[in-house]
């Protein structure tokens, strides 16, 4: 067994003994890990003969390379190399290469590939030293001879050059189709509103820096220790890019610190610790800087355009979204922005744009909630204006046009509890007899507000396998390719396995992180429990049955006659449902049949033929006051209550941790979040955590999280539609709306800073 595995069996405090079932509080297994520093992460692994990579940035946001001088980096003591495009080892000419399991269409950037610099911040060569110090010394000293060429990095100045993308890429969905008419139907309504949005770029800020250490086996293997989203997925990049057989390369990521969809594609200082490992012949480590963090995607800038159109009566006659986005000049980086807008509220006429710009910038990456975050924001501050213009309750106005089968496309849901979250959310806010008036709260300095807003997301299922081995002593292991991004994917996967096999949670380990396990998708879209937490389940029940086969042919079995639907697996045995003293314990089955270890293993397909008949969304209901100071407008979010349909939830305290999580980021990007660029130099400023702003603990106030009941056994066969994502969506939609209502004021750019809610314009 690994070290890791002997982690996560040290006894804890929470971890019990007693049965486990899902849908129940359980403490994250591997937390004790993590506060005693056991968990290892990618840049804390250790190797003989370690050398330390430090990148050397692009000062240039365009130009051609025509010299450099490494010449006084090589002269500090303890450097060994200065790698560039002049001198790395060989790597791949061919895109395809260098395309990972979710890349875009277009051609992925290459690292150090050659002398063309397309944005600022780009790695331009990495210097290597036997410490850390000295590496980063030296890399201060590289200087570059750059023909300069000029930028572009300002979206609103490019808007005319917008295009439509080729929808190339998995899991984003083109627009669809108009339905009905809609510029007629909006001409025609009585009351109307028509509204832009700007979100600005904002980047994932992880607390843990991306990171590789690369060690070098005697026999040439690497193991490379990555923040990533998947093990796998990097694996696969670095097979292609360097020609590597897939035997050659293992990637590990046991513990990552942190992502938010900025791992879900390999990061640059993996491609340079991998070419530094294979030039030097030796262990490599390269860790970026918090500078570096933000130089390698980020949130794409965004301008959209929303028009409402109602009767009086508040049915809803129109909706129109469009959206501009960025993106890089060598991809498409798309993400679902205005698709929502067509799967929320009942009405005839949709129409739904989505258009690229391409600037001086690196391809933008999924974040939280990609697509989501901004483009329900624009649908749900918009939706707060036609309530006010038709003197409606927010709330009165989403149930009024509340839909039971998806608007857009002729297809029911595979499940919607939407309206028992607006019900019990706004029940336990304390919505009723909110006035309607804005500025209508006030207390000493501060005006009240409360606003509310609908959250969507997907509901994703992907493909994965898993293994499962119990072992003579009754330890059961459980392993996929998976990723704990800190979500809990190690506690929930074990909770599972545990409620199969009827065994005690500490007599089960989740192995996952690791490129050599059964196949498991990129941790992304709030899809792993779906996923890999239905391949678990998947194989749990193939090592029930060939349990259940053993313990029939045992002698004297009191099982001999009972069929599987009979028996159930409880107390570490096998058991009739209706006579629970007729058990047989899972060790002594093994023992008794001469079995050393029980393996299974188990491929779990998505039942895609049921699947494509439904619209499979989760949904939540978020209800905001905010307290707006008069003299600063300075805003507090002083109580959030967000209600979540999610399916069934599997760890009811892990997927809390998601949805307050969620709700933290969510008030991060109403009020804090957003990357400066000065487009002279076309390169992001504030690129520290002083300058990008991040809640700290006293931004944070009360949060409330619901969970209303729902089951969708067509989503996973365990009633499960995966949480995370959906904690953020409509979180600053309903800010937004708080602050209208303290203010009076409507701001459609995010984040609100103090100048906005002061200020004249939106
Ligand atoms: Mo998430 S943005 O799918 O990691």
């Amino acid at each position: 067994m690994t070290d890791l595995i002997e982690a996560l069996q040290a006894p804890t405090a929470d971890r019990g003994t007693g049965p486990v079932r899902t849908g129940t509080p359980v403490s994250r297994v591997d937390g004790r890990a993590k506060v005693t520093g056991q968990a290892k992460y990618a840049a804390e692994h250790p190797a003989p003969d370690l050398a330390y990579g430090v990148v050397v940035s692009s000062p240039a946001a365009k130009g051609t390379i025509r010299s450099i001088d490494t010449r006084a980096a090589l002269a500090v003591e303890g450097v060994v190399e200065v790698l560039t495009h002049l001198n790395r080892p060989k790597i791949r000419s061919f895109d395809i290469a260098y395309k990972d399991m979710t890349a875009p269409a277009g051609s992925p950037f290459r690292p150090l590939y050659d002398g063309h610099v397309m944005y600022s911040g780009q790695p331009l060569a990495l210097v290597v030293a036997e410490t850390f110090e000295a590496a980063r010394y030296a890399a201060s000293l590289v200087t570059f001879d750059i023909d300069v060429e000029p930028h572009g990095t300002k979206l609103s100045a490019n808007l005319d050059r917008a295009y439509k993308p080729k929808p190339l890429k998995a899991g984003f969905e083109p627009p669809p189709d108009e339905k009905g008419n809609t510029d007629a139907a909006f001409d025609a309504a009585p009351v109307k509103v028509d509204a832009e949005f700007y979100s600005g770029v904002e980047h994932h800020n992880p607390m843990e820096l991306f990171a590789s250490t690369v060690i070098r086996g005697d026999d040439g293997h690497l193991t490379i220790y990555d923040k990533t989203q998947s093990s796998q997925n990097s694996r696969w990049y670095v097979s292609h890019v360097f020609g590597l057989s897939k035997s050659k390369v293992t990637v590990r990521n046991t513990y990552v610190g942190g992502a938010f969809g900025s791992g879900l594609r390999p990061q640059y200082q993996l491609t340079l610790a991998v070419m530094a490992a294979l030039h030097l012949k030796r262990s490599v480590r390269v860790v970026l800087t918090r500078q570096q963090m933000f130089t390698f995607g980020h949130r794409p800038e965004t301008v959209q355009r929303v028009k409402l159109a109602a009767e009086r009566d508040g049915t809803l006659r129109a909706i129109w979204h469009q959206a501009i986005a960025e993106t890089s000049p060598i991809e498409d980086y798309v993400e679902v922005v205005v698709n929502w807008s067509g799967l929320l509220y009942a009405c005839d006429n949709i129409k739904l744009d989505y258009k690229l710009v391409k600037l001086d910038q690196y391809t933008p990456i999924d974040m939280r909630a990609p697509g989501a975050a901004h483009g329900v924001h624009a649908l749900e501050v918009a939706m707060d204006e036609l309530a006010y213009e038709l003197k409606m309750d927010p709330l009165a106005l989403r149930l009024k046009n509340y839909a039971d089968r998806v608007p857009i496309e002729d297809k029911p849901y595979s499940s919607k509890e939407l309206r028992a979250c607006y019900e019990l959310g706004a029940k336990k806010f304390g919505w009723e007899g909110r006035p309607l008036e804005p500025r209508s709260m006030r207390e000493g300095t501060e005006f009240i507000g409360w606003g509310m807003a609908t959250g969507v997301w997907d509901a994703m299922q992907m493909f994965a396998r898993a293994s499962a081995v119990l072992h003579a002593d009754g330890k059961l292991v459980v392993s996929s390719a998976a990723t704990d991004i800190g979500t809990g994917t190690y506690t929930v996967m074990a909770m599972i396995a545990a409620e199969a096999m009827g065994l005690p949670l500490e007599d089960v380990t989740f192995q996952l992180g690791d490129s050599t396990l059964p196949v498991a998708p990129i941790e992304g879209g709030s899809s792993h429990v779906t996923t890999v937490g239905s391949a678990v389940a998947g194989v749990c029940e193939k090592l029930q049955k060939t349990l259940f086969k053993h313990a029939q042919k045992l002698r004297g079995s009191p099982l001999a006659e009972a069929k599987f639907k009979d028996v159930e697996f409880a107390g570490g045995t096998i058991r009739l449902k209706h006579r629970q003293e007729a058990a047989l314990p899972l060790t002594a089955i093994l023992n008794d049949s001469g079995v050393v270890k029980l393996e299974e293993k188990y491929l779990m397909l998505p039942n895609m033929l049921k699947q494509r008949k439904f619209r499979r969304l989760v949904h939540s209901a978020v209800f905001v006051e905010v307290r707006v100071d008069e003299q600063t407008g300075m805003v507090r979010v002083t109580r959030v209550t967000s209600a979540i349909a999610a399916g069934r939830i599997m760890n009811t305290k892990t997927a809390t941790s998601q949805i307050t999580g969620g709700i933290v980021w969510g008030i991060s990007q109403a009020l804090h979040e957003e990357s400066y660029a000065d487009h002279r130099l076309g390169r992001f400023m504030n690129h520290n955590y002083a300058e990008y702003h991040v809640p700290v603990n006293a931004d944070i106030h009360a949060m409330d999280v619901i969970f209303v009941e729902e089951d969708d056994r067509i989503v996973s066969r365990l009633g499960a539609k995966g949480v995370g994502e959906i904690g953020l969506v409509g979180v600053a939609a309903a800010v937004s709306n708080a602050i209208w209502h303290a203010t009076g004021k409507r701001l459609r750019s995010t984040p609100m800073t103090p100048d906005k809610v002061l200020g004249g314009g939106p």
